[in-house]
């Protein structure tokens, strides 16, 4: 179950024609009318975004301009106002959607609720007029850090509600984590649950909460609405914490959506890049709710008879776009779950494809080994006919896996969807769409309409075909980051720089390799630059890095990724000592933990292998490469000359 390989990627000639009952009855019928969208969005990006606007999305006030492109800063939709909660719950209530499933809700242990769009509606109010009483006003940012629960949903929508920018962080993340993260957003309040269950277990949040406030550590914060989950017992701060239960009994459910401006702020959401800290990527109203509404309703050609369900967590832009926004403003069934295949329940997944009758699948390729490796006794055991529809993100998938899920799950009728985007691009970037694309076990074949994808050298020449290159997009779309929070100059230089605009043309750098066969089809290869992309989780090798040399044991730390069977990559540290500690399992366990509780369990080392010395370069840059080979247990390969001292790579290789 190896990553694609250059090689093997090449070798893959598989094709898979959408049937012609599938193709018929999809949003997008056939391969000659998507090069047709493909076509008519290239000649006229603007007016094919703008009839979508106006298609699909409900305004107050319609927008002077399409787009203002400064480069690199994007506006859409210039002066239209608009609110998404309006788009995802208000416009579906006058219709017979109003009674129809908006949110279903399973709980690992056992509990489940439905939400329906009228149900939902009013949750959503009632958490806006508590944010109100709170004191959160328009243009304020606040902190999720909540499980798998509805009221994760309803938070992210009672701020759009009222025109507070929610910034989530991944329940899994450490107080530590949490903290650098509010204090970036200037977060004025935190909405959180006592706990959680996961794999289960409780999996403690207020706690963690408390700890990121103590010594006045997020000093923006001024409350903390606390959702009652996990029924431990947490400590109330007098004044500062307040439970969602109490409040709730005392506001009115009546909270007109705020009349957003197209560009003004939805949401922040932390990512890992190359240098310094996670960076706060910024997406806006209008272009994102747009963008995310249409890449879903014809990537997974979404209908009203459709229980979708994406098993990402909410606190990643998996979630936020393709579990909230998305199938909500598209009026869709949206399936959320707590829980994840633990011991005591290795089928819970089949399980809940069985019992909510789940049209659409929607996972990642780390999910999909895991779950060949607990067995495909457990799916065929299960009533799974209700599939049409599977979908992978986060990370390349191998074919072999690509292959299970589409014979194990899909029972060979499913049109798999392969969706290549991130947390920066809002939504789909290059993807198949299941009524028109021939899929290849692999890749995730072509743009999506109005998307400028190619692949191109470091002087920003497209490569020849099968050649590897720089993934880029070329041209501003609707649902692309604005700006990195607070730091226009880094959105610059990090996205928009790595290729040298030339002749008027900017390159947005994905940070991803690529390369794109005879047929266009693109082949993600994975990262190009310091980013380990552990089981579909981004993670810097310098946030990990920092976490290692915070311990007192250590003296320098590199951190490189090692391909892992089932998580892709897994973190491989090399740790040089101070004087005075040795190198021994004790040790090394710490400094694992060291870096769960500096970031979070997702970052933690799968090896720490010390070291007396780390190989550098004369101007004292560390080699990852030689690492990273290392790492692997390869043969160094490439150049070593740069080596300042060539026999650190002898005591490496040693395995000191
Ligand atoms: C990787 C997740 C190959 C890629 C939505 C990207 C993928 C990073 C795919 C973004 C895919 C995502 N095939 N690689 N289908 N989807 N990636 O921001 O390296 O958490 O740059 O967004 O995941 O991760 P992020």
């Amino acid at each position: 179950m190896s990553q694609p390989t250059i090689e093997s990627i090449l070798e893959e000639k598989r094709l898979f024609a959408p049937s012609q009952e599938f193709a018929q009855q999809a949003h997008i019928k056939s391969q000659q009318e998507y090069q047709d969208l493909y076509e008519t969005a290239r000649a006229n990006p603007e007016q094919f975004w703008a009839n979508l606007a106006e298609q699909e999305l409900d305004w107050f006030e319609k927008w002077d301009q399409v787009l203002d492109w400064n480069p690199p800063f994007a506006k859409w939709f210039v002066g239209g106002k608009l609110n998404i909660s309006y788009n995802c719950l208000d416009r579906h209530l006058t219709s017979w959607r109003k009674n129809k499933a908006a949110l279903i809700w399973e709980g690992e242990p056992g509990d489940s609720r439905t939400y329906t769009y009228a149900q939902l509606h009013r949750e959503v109010c009632l958490m806006a007029n508590v944010l109100k009483q709170l004191g959160v006003e328009k243009g304020d940012r606040v902190g999720i850090y909540l499980p798998m629960i509805p009221e994760a949903a309803i938070a992210m929508l009672a701020c759009a509600r009222i025109g507070a920018a929610h910034s989530a962080v991944f329940g899994g993340f450490s107080a530590e984590a949490l903290k650098t993260r509010l204090v970036d957003a200037e977060a004025k309040l935190v909405i959180t649950a006592d706990g959680g269950f996961r794999k289960d277990k409780v999996v403690s949040l207020k706690p963690e909460v408390d700890k990121a406030l103590a010594d006045n550590g997020a000093p923006t914060v001024e409350n903390v609405l606390v959702v009652q989950r996990s029924e431990e017992k947490v400590h109330m701060e007098p004044g500062r914490d307040h439970w969602w239960h109490d409040l709730k009994a005392g506001v009115s459910a009546d909270c007109p959506p705020e009349p957003m401006d197209s560009e003004d702020l939805l949401f922040i959401l932390y990512t890992s890049g190359t240098t310094g800290k996670p960076k706060g990527v910024v997406h806006t109203t209008g272009g994102y709710n747009l963008y995310t509404h249409v890449t879903l309703k014809w990537a997974f050609d979404l209908k009203d008879t459709d229980v979708y369900w994406c098993t990402a967590d909410v606190g990643w832009i998996t979630g936020h776009s393709y579990i909230v926004y998305g199938p909500l403003s598209n009026g869709a069934t949206t399936v959320m779950y707590e829980g994840a295949p633990r011991p005591s329940n290795p089928g819970c997944i089949w399980d809940v494809i069985e019992k909510y009758g789940v049209t659409i699948f929607y996972t990642a390729p780390t999910a999909i080994r895991s779950f060949i490796k607990m067995g495909e006794h457990h799916p065929n055991a299960r009533d799974l006919s209700s599939l049409r529809i599977l979908g992978t993100v986060g990370e390349p998938i191998n074919p072999e896996a690509w292959m299970w899920y589409h014979r194990i799950i899909g029972q060979e009728k499913c049109p798999i969807v392969d969706t290549w985007w991130q947390t920066e691009t809002g939504g789909f970037m290059i993807t198949p769409l299941p009524g028109a694309t021939s899929t290849k076990p692999g890749s995730a074949t072509l743009p999506f309409p109005g998307i400028m994808a190619d692949v191109v050298d470091l002087d920003g020449n497209p490569v020849q075909p099968n050649e590897g290159g720089y993934l880029v997009v070329t041209y501003p779309w609707p649902g692309m980051m604005r700006t990195v929070y607070g730091d226009p100059v880094r959105f610059r230089r990090t996205y928009w720089e790595h290729i040298a605009p030339k002749d008027g043309q900017y390159f947005y750098f994905a940070g991803d390799g690529a390369r794109k066969d005879e047929d266009g089809y693109f082949w993600i290869m994975g990262r190009v630059d310091d980013v380990i992309n552990v089981a579909g989780h981004r993670l810097g090798t310098m946030e990990v890095e920092s976490a290692l040399v915070s311990h007192p044991a250590v003296a320098e730390a590199a951190v490189v990724g090692r391909q892992n069977e089932v998580k892709g990559e897994e973190v491989c540290a090399f740790v040089t000592l101070e004087k005075d500690y040795e190198g021994h399992e004790e040790l090394s366990n710490e400094l694992k933990q060291h870096v769960a509780n500096e970031i979070g369990a997702i970052a933690c080392p799968g090896e720490v292998r010390f070291t007396d010395a780390l190989p550098k370069t004369r101007s004292g840059k560390i080699m990852r490469r030689l690492l990273r080979n290392l790492a692997s247990g390869e043969e160094i390969a490439g150049d070593t000359s740069t080596l300042e001292d060539r026999s650190v790579l002898d005591k490496l290789r040693g395995g000191s």
